[in-house]
């Protein structure tokens, strides 16, 4: 088949090196030159496992093409995939800026043959509908069109897999033709298929994201309940999700969750819910202890670390991904620069995107233990697995105090005493 996807970030990209590998053309659109030339020289931009090589191979192949032009390839395209961002406004909902400005180009430049136009964008209940009637104003008389809502659920870091290994694909659409084409489309990727109409679909995404936030907030206010009556979270969390009913993922405590699709979507759903005058007060409390586990952190290290120098490991909101979209490091850095402390950080792929915002007022290192050395104490905020196994009697002989403030509970607390470490973790005593 021959598809078009608009928007080449960690969805875009990602889906399409996935389809050309298949064997099928497709055409990646993007708005900035400097990107594209980029792309075509198979450099993805983002970081992402496993992708460079993807496209490269399929670059080599002759199965993607990356271009500004919507003519020739709309045109050729059976199913086109919109993957734009939709970040947050100031009041939580979407904003469908850029997906409404691609579906007018998409549409002028539609043939007189089905041509299925996919939201693979996270967009609002009712967007699907919204983007039915902008096609039929903007399409030439004889373009024949269908619109799909498809949402995405692969997670950074694991997205190739995720991709081909989805636990089901979404695929929402009045049209039984959309549908048959997207069947076809999809039929080498396992997983269940879910076929239901536009709203659904919608409404799918945003249930999801917003029960795996309030997994992570449950996790968190469990963590303050244990630190306060000294019981291990560790322990209690790994019985509680052995119950089939509950499982045990996403129910890990830390400094809160972040990236590009957790806040903005519980925020969104927030947001829908106003406008559907439900009391969303639920989501409400998963957002403020979101808060919560990052403000008690901070004042777990501003109130026990020895001096002002810290060094802090991991800056991406979560392992194996660049992305520091809302990633809770952002806040933490910043409030503990305004509380006066001094800060080295390492990441092993995110600070690139981090030192934009920070510049001079961080510290940056090319290695873990460099960001570690004559610091006072070490923060955990990102728990890549570099960090997992380091050298810590090393760490140890050049810090200038033995202090480790684990957002992330990756090192075992006895341990940690038995090597001489003052280690500060969550919901642990
Ligand atoms: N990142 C994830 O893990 C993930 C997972 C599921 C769903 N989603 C959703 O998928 C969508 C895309 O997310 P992402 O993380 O890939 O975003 P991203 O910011 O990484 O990529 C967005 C892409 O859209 C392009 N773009 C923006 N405006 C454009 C325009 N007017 N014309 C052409 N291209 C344009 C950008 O250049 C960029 O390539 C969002 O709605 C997001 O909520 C993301």
């Amino acid at each position: 088949m021959t598809i078009t996807i608009v928007g080449h970030g960690y969805v875009g990209l990602i889906t399409a090196c996935v389809f050309a590998d298949f064997g099928n053309k497709v055409w990646v659109i993007g708005h900035t030159k400097e990107k594209l030339a980029r792309l075509k020289k198979g450099d993805p931009i983002i970081f992402e496992p496993g992708l460079r090589e993807m496209l490269q191979k399929n670059l080599k192949a002759r199965r993607i093409f990356f271009t500004d032009d919507y003519e020739n390839s709309i045109s050729e395209s059976e199913i086109v995939f919109i993957a734009v961002g939709t970040p947050p406004k100031e009041t939580g909902e979407a904003d469908l800026t850029n997906v409404i400005d691609v579906v007018r180009k998409v549409a002028k430049n539609l043939k007189n043959k089905l041509t299925v136009i996919c939201c693979k964008s996270t967009v609002p209940v009712g967007t699907n509908k919204k983007i039915e009637t902008i096609i039929k104003r903007h399409k030439s008389r004889s373009a024949e069109f269908a619109v799909a809502s498809v949402p995405e659920f692969l997670r950074e870091g694991t997205g190739i897999y995720d991709t081909l290994n989805p636990d089901r694909i979404v695929l929402g659409s009045d049209s039984k033709k959309a549908i048959d084409l997207l069947i076809k489309l999809h039929q080498p990727i396992n997983g269940k298929r879910i076929i239901t109409n536009l709203v659904s679909a919608e409404m799918i995404k945003y249930a999801s994201n917003s029960i795996l936030a309030t997994k992570i907030s449950f996790a968190n206010l469990v963590s303050f309940y244990c630190e306060k009556a000294g019981a291990n979270v560790t322990d209690v969390l790994n019985t509680v999700g052995l119950d089939n009913r509950i499982g045990r993922s996403f129910l890990y405590p830390g400094v809160g969750y972040g990236g590009s699709c957790l806040p903005k979507d519980v925020k969104a759903f927030l947001n829908i819910g106003e406008k559907l005058a439900i009391n969303s007060k639920f989501l409400e409390a998963v957002e403020e202890i979101n808060k919560t586990a990052m403000d008690n952190f901070i004042e777990v290290v501003s109130k026990n670390a020895p001096g002002k120098k810290l060094g802090i490991l991991g800056l991406s909101f979560k392992p194996n991904t660049d992305d520091i979209r809302e990633a809770p490091s952002l806040y933490i850095i910043d409030q503990l620069l305004k509380q006066g402390f001094e800060i080295k950080a390492y990441d092993p792929a995110a600070i690139i995107n981090v030192k934009k915002l920070f510049e001079n007022r961080v510290s940056f290192k090319n290695n873990l233990y460099d960001a570690s050395a004559k610091t006072d104490a070490i923060l955990i905020i990102t728990e890549w697995n570099e960090f997992k196994q380091i050298d810590l009697s090393k760490i140890k002989k050049i810090m200038n105090h033995p202090f480790i403030f684990d957002g992330r509970n990756i090192y075992e607390p006895d341990l940690m005493k038995k090597l001489g470490f003052k280690y500060f973790s969550i919901g642990r005593p």
